[in-house]
């Protein structure tokens, strides 16, 4: 659709450490992408602090709305709905966006519509790639999240497996923490990965009997945690871009292997990946590699696109609006909810 026939969504994202408002066009192009994190602020605590996020997600929202309006050049009157995160998430988090993007809707006299936080990570890739369209198996790796999940279509998803215990991201900021990188420390472990020679530590990867596509993180955690504990008891020197290496190998093990299995499995001769551990460089790699052997077309999102943004959810608002997915007045926050909800 193009021209007057057009439809502009401004999504609205607070469920986490980012405040983010975004204005995107039939759901493939970014108008506008304001973002302010918060990552600085809750750094000092190591890791978020649900409260201050509520706060400074309020105090900052309605500015931001002002600047994604003003970055797109476009009136409120040109909007044609809002969007908003209303789960899964830090519930006072997703409360302050819930609550605004309700009011804007019901000012400008537009439709509601609720999106999934984890959706709206997928639809990151329709951002990057306008000729990407379900199926496809995606693979989204946040830091509360580790899901290999078939999409369908656009509003119809499956999840083939998912972590026992610990996100791939949760284990990257934890081994991050014990390393002294300080949070969130996913990127910082891809950084100093980088820097290792070629020693490696022996760690753990599991595997849960009878549920191949299942991953488990918290072994892997503690086994980075009780070497570098050892190491500090012992008075023995710990490489550190050695361990942050061993233990993005670690992870890719796991992820990798399951992520063209789940896309074997079902089918699927494309594979996207999503959320803020599909940044990291060594994961990319091996998937391209991987991909490229087994005949799989690979999709992952620019690193700008990876972490939290509200341009992925009016993307994803986009494809619900089209199906009629719109919120009456009484919308509330959810803290969790699977993403197959109905
Ligand atoms: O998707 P996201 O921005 O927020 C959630 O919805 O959770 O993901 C944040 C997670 C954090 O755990 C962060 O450490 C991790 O993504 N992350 C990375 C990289 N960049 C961010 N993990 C590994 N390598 C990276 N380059
Ligand atoms: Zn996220």
């Amino acid at each position: 659709m193009k021209g007057k026939f057009s439809v502009k969504i401004i999504a609205i994202e607070s469920s986490c450490d980012e405040t983010a408002v975004s204005i995107v066009e039939d759901g493939r192009k970014i108008l506008s992408n304001a973002i302010l994190s918060q990552a600085d602020m809750h750094a000092l605590y190591g890791g978020v602090v649900p409260e201050i996020a509520s706060r400074k997600h309020i105090e900052c929202i309605a500015a931001l709305t002002e600047k994604a309006f003003s970055d797109a050049g476009l009136k409120k009157e040109d909007i044609d709905a809002v969007a908003v995160t209303f789960a899964p998430g830090l519930i006072g988090a997703l409360l302050v966006g819930v609550g605004f993007a309700k009011s804007l809707a019901f000012a400008l006299g537009k439709p509601l519509i609720p999106v999934h936080h984890i959706r709206g990570h997928i639809a990151a890739n329709y951002l990057a790639f306008p000729e990407l369209e379900p199926p496809f198996m995606c693979l989204v790796a946040s830091g509360g999240h580790s899901l290999l999940i078939d999409v369908k279509d656009y509003t119809e998803f499956e999840i083939l497996g998912s972590t026992r215990d610990d996100a791939a991201g949760e284990a990257f900021d934890k081994c991050a923490r014990v390393l002294g990188l300080g949070y969130p420390g996913g990127a910082k472990i891809d950084e100093l990965a980088k820097t290792a020679g070629k020693e490696r530590y022996k760690l753990p990867r599991a595997h849960i009997d009878g549920a191949e596509l299942d991953m488990s993180f918290s072994g892997l955690k503690t086994a980075v945690i009780n070497l570098a504990h050892r190491a500090e008891q012992t008075g023995q020197e710990l490489d550190r871009a050695s361990l942050a290496a061993s233990f993005c190998d670690a992870v890719c093990d796991t992820l990798v292997p399951r992520i063209i299995k789940a896309a074997q499995l079902a089918g699927r001769n494309k594979i996207a990946i999503a959320g803020g551990v599909a940044a990291n460089s060594f994961l990319r790699e091996r998937l391209q590699k991987e991909a490229k052997s087994s005949k799989i077309e690979l999709f992952f999102p620019p690193l700008s696109l990876c972490g939290d943004n509200g341009a992925m959810i009016a993307a994803q608002g986009y494809y619900e609006y089209l199906r009629g997915n719109t919120a009456k007045s009484d919308l509330n926050a959810r803290a969790t909810l699977p993403i197959d909800f109905k």
